[in-house]
Protein backbone atom coordinates (compact mmCIF):
# COMPACT_ATOMS: atom_id res chain seq x y z
CA UNK A 1 0.00 0.00 0.00
CA UNK A 2 1.18 3.23 -0.43
CA UNK A 3 2.42 5.63 1.92
CA UNK A 4 0.26 8.42 3.23
CA UNK A 5 1.70 11.99 2.42
CA UNK A 6 4.30 12.96 5.06
CA UNK A 7 4.35 16.62 4.72
CA UNK A 8 2.37 19.85 3.49
CA UNK A 9 2.99 22.09 0.57
CA UNK A 10 4.03 25.51 1.41
CA UNK A 11 0.82 26.78 -0.08
CA UNK A 12 -0.98 23.97 1.58
CA UNK A 13 0.06 24.96 4.91
CA UNK A 14 -0.78 28.73 4.47
CA UNK A 15 -4.34 27.60 3.41
CA UNK A 16 -4.70 25.37 6.34
CA UNK A 17 -3.23 27.70 8.45
CA UNK A 18 -5.48 30.02 7.85
CA UNK A 19 -8.95 27.89 7.71
CA UNK A 20 -8.03 27.12 11.10
CA UNK A 21 -7.54 30.25 12.12
CA UNK A 22 -11.06 31.56 11.01
CA UNK A 23 -12.73 28.44 12.69
CA UNK A 24 -10.84 28.84 15.87
CA UNK A 25 -12.38 32.54 15.78
CA UNK A 26 -15.24 31.70 15.19
CA UNK A 27 -15.57 28.78 17.78
CA UNK A 28 -14.29 31.31 20.83
CA UNK A 29 -17.31 31.71 23.39
CA UNK A 30 -18.60 35.06 22.88
CA UNK A 31 -18.90 37.19 25.90
CA UNK A 32 -22.45 36.79 26.29
CA UNK A 33 -22.14 33.12 26.69
CA UNK A 34 -19.31 33.66 29.03
CA UNK A 35 -21.50 36.13 31.23
CA UNK A 36 -24.20 33.36 30.92
CA UNK A 37 -21.64 30.39 32.29
CA UNK A 38 -20.60 33.12 35.31
CA UNK A 39 -24.35 33.47 36.23
CA UNK A 40 -25.24 29.96 36.34
CA UNK A 41 -22.26 29.78 38.73
CA UNK A 42 -23.85 32.64 41.04
CA UNK A 43 -27.38 30.92 40.94
CA UNK A 44 -26.16 27.88 42.02
CA UNK A 45 -24.49 29.25 44.98
CA UNK A 46 -27.65 31.26 45.53
CA UNK A 47 -29.27 28.28 45.37
CA UNK A 48 -27.26 25.48 47.08
CA UNK A 49 -26.33 28.41 50.19
CA UNK A 50 -29.90 28.98 50.22
CA UNK A 51 -30.97 25.43 51.45
CA UNK A 52 -28.25 24.87 53.32
CA UNK A 53 -26.49 27.50 55.13
CA UNK A 54 -23.81 27.80 57.22
CA UNK A 55 -22.29 24.89 55.35
CA UNK A 56 -19.25 26.42 53.48
CA UNK A 57 -20.93 25.39 49.78
CA UNK A 58 -18.91 26.74 46.74
CA UNK A 59 -19.15 25.91 43.34
CA UNK A 60 -16.03 25.82 41.21
CA UNK A 61 -15.87 24.77 37.45
CA UNK A 62 -13.96 22.80 35.82
CA UNK A 63 -13.61 20.67 32.37
CA UNK A 64 -13.64 23.47 29.34
CA UNK A 65 -15.47 25.68 31.65
CA UNK A 66 -12.08 26.10 33.29
CA UNK A 67 -9.33 25.01 31.00
CA UNK A 68 -9.56 27.38 27.96
CA UNK A 69 -11.41 24.99 25.50
CA UNK A 70 -15.02 25.91 26.03
CA UNK A 71 -16.97 27.51 22.90
CA UNK A 72 -20.07 29.45 23.40
CA UNK A 73 -22.50 25.79 23.55
CA UNK A 74 -20.22 23.84 25.75
CA UNK A 75 -21.68 22.21 28.65
CA UNK A 76 -20.91 23.84 32.32
CA UNK A 77 -19.18 21.40 34.22
CA UNK A 78 -19.38 22.49 38.09
CA UNK A 79 -17.85 20.90 41.10
CA UNK A 80 -19.36 21.72 44.88
CA UNK A 81 -16.69 21.76 47.66
CA UNK A 82 -18.69 21.13 50.49
CA UNK A 83 -17.85 19.52 54.06
CA UNK A 84 -21.56 18.13 54.13
CA UNK A 85 -21.36 14.91 53.17
CA UNK A 86 -24.76 14.38 52.98
CA UNK A 87 -24.44 15.93 49.68
CA UNK A 88 -22.41 13.64 48.22
CA UNK A 89 -24.98 11.34 47.25
CA UNK A 90 -26.89 13.62 45.17
CA UNK A 91 -30.28 12.91 45.74
CA UNK A 92 -31.14 15.78 47.62
CA UNK A 93 -29.34 18.29 44.81
CA UNK A 94 -31.33 17.12 42.42
CA UNK A 95 -34.55 17.57 44.49
CA UNK A 96 -33.67 20.93 45.25
CA UNK A 97 -32.60 21.92 41.26
CA UNK A 98 -36.20 20.64 40.01
CA UNK A 99 -37.99 22.67 42.80
CA UNK A 100 -35.87 25.49 41.59
CA UNK A 101 -37.06 25.28 37.87
CA UNK A 102 -34.51 23.71 36.84
CA UNK A 103 -35.58 21.11 33.74
CA UNK A 104 -34.49 17.60 32.22
CA UNK A 105 -32.67 16.59 36.01
CA UNK A 106 -31.06 13.54 35.85
CA UNK A 107 -29.25 12.23 38.70
CA UNK A 108 -26.95 9.19 37.96
CA UNK A 109 -25.72 8.38 41.74
CA UNK A 110 -24.13 5.04 40.94
CA UNK A 111 -21.60 6.28 38.61
CA UNK A 112 -18.01 5.91 39.21
CA UNK A 113 -18.06 9.80 40.08
CA UNK A 114 -21.67 10.37 40.70
CA UNK A 115 -23.32 12.94 38.77
CA UNK A 116 -26.62 15.29 38.16
CA UNK A 117 -27.33 16.56 35.13
CA UNK A 118 -29.71 19.59 34.34
CA UNK A 119 -30.91 22.02 31.93
CA UNK A 120 -31.01 25.46 32.90
CA UNK A 121 -34.00 27.01 30.70
CA UNK A 122 -33.68 30.55 32.03
CA UNK A 123 -30.01 30.75 31.16
CA UNK A 124 -29.94 28.33 28.09
CA UNK A 125 -27.03 25.98 29.76
CA UNK A 126 -26.42 21.98 30.42
CA UNK A 127 -24.90 21.73 33.42
CA UNK A 128 -22.95 18.49 34.74
CA UNK A 129 -22.56 18.77 38.56
CA UNK A 130 -20.66 16.64 40.91
CA UNK A 131 -19.51 17.01 44.73
CA UNK A 132 -16.08 17.06 46.33
CA UNK A 133 -14.16 16.01 43.36
CA UNK A 134 -10.92 17.82 44.07
CA UNK A 135 -9.06 15.20 41.52
CA UNK A 136 -11.20 17.11 38.82
CA UNK A 137 -10.60 20.72 39.50
CA UNK A 138 -6.28 19.95 39.24
CA UNK A 139 -6.52 17.85 36.44
CA UNK A 140 -8.59 21.03 34.90
CA UNK A 141 -6.19 23.31 36.40
CA UNK A 142 -3.22 20.98 34.61
CA UNK A 143 -4.83 21.37 31.32
CA UNK A 144 -5.32 25.07 31.62
CA UNK A 145 -1.31 25.57 32.01
CA UNK A 146 -0.81 23.30 29.18
CA UNK A 147 -3.11 25.23 27.11
CA UNK A 148 -1.36 28.90 28.04
CA UNK A 149 2.36 27.41 27.67
CA UNK A 150 2.90 28.03 23.98
CA UNK A 151 0.10 29.81 21.70
CA UNK A 152 -0.62 26.76 19.44
CA UNK A 153 -2.24 24.29 21.78
CA UNK A 154 -5.70 26.73 22.21
CA UNK A 155 -6.25 26.75 18.51
CA UNK A 156 -5.13 23.03 17.71
CA UNK A 157 -7.23 21.67 20.56
CA UNK A 158 -10.07 23.47 19.89
CA UNK A 159 -10.24 22.17 15.82
CA UNK A 160 -9.59 19.24 16.63
CA UNK A 161 -12.54 19.13 19.61
CA UNK A 162 -14.34 20.35 17.11
CA UNK A 163 -13.84 17.55 14.95
CA UNK A 164 -14.60 15.30 17.29
CA UNK A 165 -18.38 16.94 18.28
CA UNK A 166 -18.88 17.17 14.17
CA UNK A 167 -17.89 13.36 13.72
CA UNK A 168 -19.53 12.20 17.19
CA UNK A 169 -16.47 11.09 18.75
CA UNK A 170 -16.55 12.38 21.66
CA UNK A 171 -19.41 11.27 23.76
CA UNK A 172 -17.88 8.60 26.73
CA UNK A 173 -20.90 8.00 28.39
CA UNK A 174 -23.41 7.55 25.92
CA UNK A 175 -22.27 6.84 22.33
CA UNK A 176 -19.69 4.44 23.75
CA UNK A 177 -16.92 6.95 22.18
CA UNK A 178 -14.52 9.00 24.26
CA UNK A 179 -14.28 11.59 26.46
CA UNK A 180 -13.18 15.38 25.42
CA UNK A 181 -10.30 14.82 28.07
CA UNK A 182 -9.55 12.07 26.73
CA UNK A 183 -8.64 13.59 23.32
CA UNK A 184 -7.31 16.42 25.17
CA UNK A 185 -4.90 14.10 26.90
CA UNK A 186 -3.80 12.57 23.31
CA UNK A 187 -3.33 15.86 22.38
CA UNK A 188 -1.15 17.22 24.50
CA UNK A 189 0.84 13.91 24.65
CA UNK A 190 1.47 14.66 21.09
CA UNK A 191 2.62 17.87 21.65
CA UNK A 192 5.09 16.16 24.17
CA UNK A 193 6.06 14.29 22.02
CA UNK A 194 7.09 16.31 18.85
CA UNK A 195 10.95 16.80 17.80
CA UNK A 196 11.98 19.50 19.22
CA UNK A 197 9.09 19.54 22.16
CA UNK A 198 6.64 21.53 22.09
CA UNK A 199 5.33 20.98 25.89
CA UNK A 200 7.07 19.12 28.42
CA UNK A 201 5.85 17.06 31.12
CA UNK A 202 4.47 19.45 33.80
CA UNK A 203 4.65 16.65 36.32
CA UNK A 204 8.23 15.54 35.84
CA UNK A 205 9.87 18.87 35.13
CA UNK A 206 11.44 21.24 37.76
CA UNK A 207 9.41 23.47 39.43
CA UNK A 208 6.62 21.27 40.68
CA UNK A 209 4.52 21.73 43.57
CA UNK A 210 0.96 20.94 45.47
CA UNK A 211 -1.76 22.65 45.81
CA UNK A 212 -5.46 21.55 45.82
CA UNK A 213 -6.41 17.65 46.28
CA UNK A 214 -3.93 17.40 49.37
CA UNK A 215 -4.31 13.37 49.95
CA UNK A 216 -3.45 12.92 46.73
CA UNK A 217 -0.38 12.80 44.26
CA UNK A 218 -1.36 15.77 42.02
CA UNK A 219 1.84 18.14 41.71
CA UNK A 220 2.76 19.31 38.72
CA UNK A 221 4.53 23.22 37.96
CA UNK A 222 2.11 25.45 37.06
CA UNK A 223 4.49 28.76 37.30
CA UNK A 224 4.00 30.34 33.88
CA UNK A 225 6.89 32.87 34.22
CA UNK A 226 9.26 30.32 34.67
CA UNK A 227 7.99 27.80 31.84
CA UNK A 228 7.99 30.44 29.41
CA UNK A 229 9.28 29.57 25.46
CA UNK A 230 9.52 26.22 26.40
CA UNK A 231 8.31 24.95 23.08
CA UNK A 232 10.24 28.12 20.77
CA UNK A 233 12.95 25.75 19.73
CA UNK A 234 9.63 24.17 17.68
CA UNK A 235 8.73 26.03 14.50
CA UNK A 236 6.27 23.73 13.57
CA UNK A 237 2.83 25.90 11.87
CA UNK A 238 -1.24 25.12 13.14
CA UNK A 239 -1.84 23.23 9.90
CA UNK A 240 1.05 21.30 10.32
CA UNK A 241 0.50 20.26 13.47
CA UNK A 242 -3.11 19.19 12.79
CA UNK A 243 -1.99 17.27 9.17
CA UNK A 244 0.64 15.29 11.72
CA UNK A 245 -1.84 14.76 14.37
CA UNK A 246 -4.07 12.89 12.15
CA UNK A 247 -0.96 11.18 10.29
CA UNK A 248 -0.05 10.00 13.58
CA UNK A 249 -3.23 8.39 15.13
CA UNK A 250 -4.25 7.05 11.60
CA UNK A 251 -0.66 5.02 10.93
CA UNK A 252 1.94 5.72 12.72
CA UNK A 253 0.61 5.06 16.28
CA UNK A 254 0.66 1.30 16.58
CA UNK A 255 -2.00 1.13 19.41
CA UNK A 256 -1.82 -2.33 20.09
CA UNK A 257 2.22 -1.62 21.35
CA UNK A 258 2.00 1.90 23.38
CA UNK A 259 0.18 3.75 26.14
CA UNK A 260 -0.27 7.67 25.78
CA UNK A 261 1.27 9.53 28.98
CA UNK A 262 0.84 13.11 29.72
CA UNK A 263 2.48 12.68 33.01
CA UNK A 264 5.75 10.66 31.71
CA UNK A 265 5.70 13.22 28.54
CA UNK A 266 6.38 10.32 26.40
CA UNK A 267 4.84 6.49 25.24
CA UNK A 268 4.42 4.10 27.75
CA UNK A 269 4.79 0.15 25.98
CA UNK A 270 1.84 -1.79 27.51
CA UNK A 271 3.91 -4.59 28.89
CA UNK A 272 5.84 -1.84 31.39
CA UNK A 273 2.25 -0.66 32.00
CA UNK A 274 0.51 -3.88 32.75
CA UNK A 275 -1.98 -2.93 30.42
CA UNK A 276 -0.86 -6.20 27.44
CA UNK A 277 -3.76 -6.48 24.96
CA UNK A 278 -3.87 -10.38 26.35
CA UNK A 279 -4.98 -9.28 29.52
CA UNK A 280 -9.12 -10.03 28.74
CA UNK A 281 -9.47 -10.17 32.37
CA UNK A 282 -7.94 -6.28 33.12
CA UNK A 283 -11.00 -4.07 32.10
CA UNK A 284 -8.18 -1.19 31.15
CA UNK A 285 -5.97 -3.84 29.66
CA UNK A 286 -8.33 -4.93 27.50
CA UNK A 287 -9.32 -1.62 25.35
CA UNK A 288 -7.55 -0.95 21.92
CA UNK A 289 -6.61 2.55 23.17
CA UNK A 290 -5.01 3.38 26.22
CA UNK A 291 -4.94 6.59 27.91
CA UNK A 292 -3.19 6.95 30.82
CA UNK A 293 -5.51 9.27 33.20
CA UNK A 294 -2.63 12.24 34.23
CA UNK A 295 -2.79 11.71 37.82
CA UNK A 296 -4.99 8.49 38.62
CA UNK A 297 -2.71 6.69 36.59
CA UNK A 298 -4.49 3.34 36.86
CA UNK A 299 -7.25 5.02 34.92
CA UNK A 300 -7.26 4.38 31.02
CA UNK A 301 -9.27 7.07 29.65
CA UNK A 302 -9.58 5.12 26.37
CA UNK A 303 -11.62 2.61 28.30
CA UNK A 304 -14.95 3.58 27.50
CA UNK A 305 -14.11 2.72 23.73
CA UNK A 306 -14.73 -1.25 23.00
CA UNK A 307 -13.81 -2.76 19.83
CA UNK A 308 -16.34 -1.69 17.75
CA UNK A 309 -16.48 2.04 18.53
CA UNK A 310 -12.35 1.68 18.73
CA UNK A 311 -12.31 0.48 15.06
CA UNK A 312 -15.16 3.62 13.96
CA UNK A 313 -12.76 6.08 16.14
CA UNK A 314 -9.79 4.72 13.61
CA UNK A 315 -11.80 4.63 10.51
CA UNK A 316 -12.31 8.43 11.15
CA UNK A 317 -8.74 9.73 12.03
CA UNK A 318 -8.57 8.01 8.59
CA UNK A 319 -11.03 9.92 6.84
CA UNK A 320 -9.83 13.34 7.99
CA UNK A 321 -6.45 12.60 7.10
CA UNK A 322 -7.00 12.22 4.12
CA UNK A 323 -9.50 14.97 3.55
CA UNK A 324 -6.06 17.03 4.73
CA UNK A 325 -3.69 15.48 3.08
CA UNK A 326 -5.76 15.95 -0.45
CA UNK A 327 -5.85 19.44 -0.97
CA UNK A 328 -6.30 20.26 2.86
CA UNK A 329 -9.88 19.91 3.33
CA UNK A 330 -10.96 21.27 6.45
CA UNK A 331 -14.57 21.59 5.93
CA UNK A 332 -15.08 18.25 4.68
CA UNK A 333 -12.59 16.69 7.46
CA UNK A 334 -15.13 18.14 10.18
CA UNK A 335 -18.33 17.69 7.88
CA UNK A 336 -20.89 17.08 10.20
CA UNK A 337 -22.03 13.17 10.84
CA UNK A 338 -25.26 12.68 9.49
CA UNK A 339 -27.17 9.25 10.38
CA UNK A 340 -27.32 7.23 6.92
N1 LIG B 1 -12.83 14.07 33.60
C1 LIG B 1 -12.13 13.09 34.25
N2 LIG B 1 -12.11 11.82 33.76
C2 LIG B 1 -12.77 11.51 32.61
C3 LIG B 1 -13.49 12.50 31.93
C4 LIG B 1 -13.49 13.78 32.45
O1 LIG B 1 -11.51 13.36 35.27
N3 LIG B 1 -12.74 10.26 32.15
C5 LIG B 1 -12.87 15.43 34.16
C6 LIG B 1 -11.65 16.26 33.81
O2 LIG B 1 -11.40 17.14 34.88
C7 LIG B 1 -12.11 17.07 32.62
C8 LIG B 1 -13.57 17.29 32.97
O3 LIG B 1 -13.98 16.11 33.65
O4 LIG B 1 -11.42 18.29 32.51
C9 LIG B 1 -14.48 17.54 31.81
O5 LIG B 1 -14.36 16.51 30.87
P1 LIG B 1 -14.93 16.66 29.41
O6 LIG B 1 -16.33 17.18 29.46
O7 LIG B 1 -14.68 15.36 28.74
O8 LIG B 1 -13.95 17.74 28.76
P2 LIG B 1 -14.18 19.26 28.48
O9 LIG B 1 -12.81 19.86 28.42
O10 LIG B 1 -15.12 19.83 29.45
O11 LIG B 1 -14.77 19.26 27.00
P3 LIG B 1 -16.23 19.71 26.45
O12 LIG B 1 -16.11 21.15 26.10
O13 LIG B 1 -16.44 18.85 25.24
O14 LIG B 1 -17.24 19.45 27.52
MG1 LIG C 1 -17.19 19.37 29.63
Amino acid sequence: KEEPKKTLEPHEDEKLSGDMRELYDRLLPSDESEERRALLVKKLERILNEKWPGNDISVNVFGSSGNLLSSSDSDVDICITTPLKRLESMHSIAMLLSENGMEKVVCRASAKVPIVKYWDPELKMACDLNVNNPLALENTRMIKTYVQLDDRVRPLTKVIKYWTKRRLLNDAAYGGTVSSYTWTCMILNFLQRRDPPILPSLQKISGKRQNGAKDQETEFADDLEALKGYGDANKETLAELLFQFFRHYSYEFDFSKYVVSVKEGRLLSRLEKGWQPTNYMDKEARCRLCVEEPFTTNRNLGNSADDYAWSGIHGELRRAFEFLADGCQLDKACEEFVFP
